[in-house]
C-alpha cells in the first residue's frame, strides 16, 4: 500500500523532527519516539506505541515552556497504563452499553471492560498496538503519518479497518489531527485524541482553576454505568453551562445529579455547529496564571469532557509524580457514546467504499 507520506509530502529534516528508539515492548514490538518542533515555539513527542502524545511543550506569556499534557518516562508504564494517556482511541472511543451492538441484522460482542460496558475499543484498542509511523515536512510544517491495520474481529468488531492519523504541527501553535478509515464490512468507528492538559504545568497540582469554553448549548446525561439515556439536555441553568468562560471547579461538587453519577464531569457535550462537517469551536481552556490556553476544533458531532476523576494518585507519571486526582482534563472530539444502539444519534458506522474522516485542531496559544 503507498503511504501518503510519499505521494504527497516532502521528505523530514533532522532538526525539526527527532527519531529515536524507545524501548521494546513486553512482547517484543520496538517503539519509537518522534520529536516535532515548529518554530512558533510548540514541541510534541509521538510514540509509535499507542500513538501516544507523550510531551506537548508550550510557552507561558512569558515565553517560558512548560509540558501540559500528563503520561510517563517508559515504555513498560505505558503498556500498564489503564488511563489512556495522551493515546489514539479506537476503534469506538468512549462506550459501547453491555459491549453488544446488532448491525445489519447481526449481533455482536465485544469485551465489557469497563462495568459491564466497552470502553475505548476494548481489552487491547488501538492505544495498546504499534503505528507505523512516517514524519513529513510540508511547506513550513512538520508532521507524522501514523498507520494501523486492524484485522476483522478485532476485538469483536466486524471487518478489516484501515486507519491512518496524521498529526501536522504548524509554525502559529496549532496541532491539526486528522482521522482517516476504511473497511471491507461494515463496522462502527469513533476516534479520538486522549491527551490530559494541565496548562499550568504535567504534575503542579490539579486543573480546578482552569477556565473553560464549551461551544455547547446541549450534553447527553448518563445513566450510572455512564451510558447516555439518548436525551439531549439543554445546560443552560445548568452546572453543564459553559457557553461562557467559567473554571471547571466552579460548579463540580454542586448537588447534582449528573455530577453525582459520574464523580465530576465525564459527559459528551453536543456541539453547536453550523454545518455537519465544519470545523466548529469545542472548547477554549485557559491556565490564569501561566496564560497558556488551548483552543479546539473539530469536525466531531461532539466532545468528551473529563476532568481526571478516576486517576487517585496511586500511579506514578513523568518524574515520578502522581497523577493525582483531577491533575489532568481530557477533551476528547468523538461521536456520541453508545451511538451504535442509539439510533436517534448521529451515525458511527461506516461501510465498505467510503471512508471516515476527522479533523480535530489543538491550537496553542498564549492568552491575553
Ligand atoms: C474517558 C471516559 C472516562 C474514563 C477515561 C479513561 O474520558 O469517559 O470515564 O474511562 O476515558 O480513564
Amino acid at each position: 500500500m503507498s503511504t501518503r507520506s510519499s505521494d504527497r509530502y516532502g521528505p523530514s529534516s533532522p532538526d525539526r523532527v527527532r527519531r529515536e528508539p524507545f524501548g521494546t515492548t513486553a512482547d517484543g514490538r520496538s517503539v519509537e519516539r518522534f520529536t516535532l518542533t515548529s518554530s512558533g515555539g510548540v514541541t510534541i513527542s509521538v510514540l509509535s506505541f499507542g500513538g501516544v502524545i507523550q510531551r506537548i511543550l508550550v510557552p507561558d506569556r512569558d515565553g517560558t515552556r512548560a509540558d501540559v499534557t500528563l503520561g510517563y518516562d517508559t515504555l513498560p508504564e505505558y503498556e500498564k497504563d489503564k488511563s489512556y494517556l495522551g493515546a489514539l482511541v479506537g476503534r469506538y472511543a468512549n462506550r459501547i452499553r453491555g459491549g453488544r451492538f446488532s448491525l445489519d441484522g447481526r449481533e455482536y460482542t465485544l469485551a465489557q471492560n469497563a462495568g459491564g460496558n466497552s470502553l475505548h475499543g476494548g481489552a487491547r484498542g488501538f492505544n495498546k498496538v504499534v503505528w507505523s509511523v512516517e514524519p513529513f515536512e510540508e511547506g513550513s510544517d512538520v508532521g507524522l503519518v501514523l498507520q494501523h491495520v486492524s484485522p476483522d474481529g478485532d476485538e469483536g468488531y466486524p471487518g478489516t479497518l484501515r486507519v491512518r492519523v496524521t498529526y501536522r504541527l504548524t509554525t502559529d501553535g496549532a496541532l491539526v489531527i486528522d482521522f482517516f478509515a476504511t473497511t471491507d464490512a461494515a463496522t462502527p468507528v469513533n476516534l479520538t485524541q486522549h491527551a490530559y492538559f494541565n496548562l499550568a504545568r504535567t504534575g503542579s497540582g490539579d486543573i480546578l482553576g482552569h477556565l473553560l469554553e464549551l461551544g455547547a448549548s446541549r450534553f447527553t446525561p448518563v445513566d450510572a454505568s455512564l451510558i447516555p439515556t439518548g436525551e439531549l439536555r439543554r445546560v443552560q441553568g445548568t452546572p453543564f453551562d459553559f457557553s461562557t468562560a467559567e473554571t471547571v471547579g466552579a460548579r463540580i461538587g454542586a448537588d447534582d445529579e449528573q455530577l453525582r453519577l459520574a464523580g465530576g464531569y465525564d459527559h459528551n457535550f453536543v456541539i453547536d455547529r453550523q454545518g455537519a462537517t465544519d470545523l466548529a469551536l469545542a472548547a477554549r481552556l485557559t491556565d490564569p496564571v501561566s496564560a497558556r490556553g488551548v483552543d479546539i476544533h473539530t469536525t466531531e458531532p461532539g466532545i468528551q469532557f473529563y476532568t481526571g476523576n478516576f486517576l487517585d494518585g496511586t500511579v506514578k507519571g513523568k518524574g515520578g509524580v502522581p497523577h493525582r486526582y483531577r491533575s489532568g482534563l481530557a477533551l476528547e472530539t468523538q461521536h456520541f457514546p453508545n451511538s451504535p444502539n442509539e439510533p436517534s444519534f448521529p451515525s458511527t458506522i461506516l461501510r465498505p467504499g467510503e471512508e471516515h474522516r476527522s479533523r480535530t485542531v489543538y491550537h496553542f496559544v498564549v492568552r491575553d
